[in-house]
């Protein structure tokens, strides 16, 4: 497998390609980027000229200007240009398996045989994946998180036929671009973090629904509290400082755990009426009522950076 790696293909450049694209840009990587339509493309570059500017008044672009980087990218419809001669493919087109096996496979038959080609996949298996290609060895999943070019996690996972070397390679070139990778031993539908946000966010749309909250007051207690301490600490850890210990935590809390589990929700698809008080409730938001959408996100991602000043170095 290709280890030295300089020049990458970005497949797909909606939401997540684009900020693939920003962060290879940014770290002095060749960038590809590859799209079906020329609009798209065009969107996506104005898109990472924002967040590599981003990046520099932060002062979180280490070697360089944003203009300098931007220009480590090239854009193309081709798929075969994008892949021609590339170390490393990473895919970001629509999540469903049908899409990425069709592009898997076109990818598989047009990139250099040595060449890792990575998912993006925000649920998807990579064992399903790669059953569309001869190669299947050199694929992987690679699971970012929303905004890409400011998280720093990545979940790194192979599937049954993925060579080891391939995701000892990907984990190199995330901590080299400035991720936090962390490598699953095995897979499962949604990884950790979606598996951990979808638990959370049943139940607080349950609380919505049921009326014991609106949605302002389930976000504003998340933030003010388990929010606020969490980012460095996590749900384990957690549980070790509230019971002075993790055996003592698991005795402790028994009982009042029990009748927390025994009264939460247990469905899996949102009702009609559930989706309904849902959107009013989180429609009357103020920040919602009051700001676009594109507003919303410009003030997360300064958000962000504040707290990516922070030093976590001890974990
Ligand atoms: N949005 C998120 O929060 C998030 C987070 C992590 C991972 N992901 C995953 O990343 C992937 C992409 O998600 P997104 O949010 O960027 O979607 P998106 O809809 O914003 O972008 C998908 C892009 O792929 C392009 N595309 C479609 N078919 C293509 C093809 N055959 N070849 C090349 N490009 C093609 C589309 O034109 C579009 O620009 C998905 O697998 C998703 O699950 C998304």
């Amino acid at each position: 497998m290709n280890n030295n790696i300089k020049k990458v293909a970005c497949v797909g450049s909606g939401l997540i390609g684009q900020g693939w694209a920003t962060l290879f840009a940014a770290t002095g990587y060749a960038v590809t980027l590859q799209d079906v339509s020329d609009d798209k493309l065009k969107g996506a570059i104005d898109q990472v000229s924002l967040n590599l500017r981003l990046l520099e008044d932060n002062g979180r672009l280490y070697h360089g200007t944003a203009a300098g980087a931007a220009k480590n990218i090239r854009t193309t419809l081709s798929l075969l240009e994008a892949v021609k001669g590339v170390d490393f493919v990473l895919e970001s087109v629509p999540d469903n398996y049908t899409a990425k096996k069709t592009v898997f496979k076109e990818m598989d038959a047009l990139a250099p045989g040595d060449t890792i080609i990575a998912s993006s996949s925000s649920g998807l298996l990579m064992s399903e994946i790669q059953t569309a290609v001869t190669r299947p060895g050199r694929c992987v999943l690679v699971h970012p998180f929303l905004p890409v070019h400011l998280l720093p996690l990545v979940e790194v996972v192979g599937g049954d036929q993925t060579d080891p070397e391939t995701v000892d390679i990907t984990c190199s070139l995330m901590k080299n671009i400035g991720k936090a990778p962390v490598r699953l031993k095995k897979e499962v539908s949604g990884y950790i973090v979606n598996r951990l946000q979808a638990a959370i966010l049943r139940e607080a749309v349950d609380l919505v629904a049921n009326g014991v909250a609106s949605a302002e007051e389930v976000d504003l207690a998340f933030c003010n509290g388990m929010g606020m301490r969490d980012p460095f600490i996590g749900p384990l850890l957690r549980a070790y400082l509230a019971g002075d210990g993790i055996e003592n935590f698991v005795e402790h809390y028994a009982e009042s755990y029990r009748l927390r589990w025994d009264s939460m929700a247990t469905w899996n698809t949102i009702s009609s009426s559930v989706k309904e008080r849902l959107v009013d409730s989180v429609n009357e938001m103020p920040i919602v009522r009051e700001n676009s959408l594109e507003k919303i996100k410009t003030w997360r991602d300064q958000m962000l950076m504040e707290m990516l000043k922070l030093d976590r170095t001890c974990r």
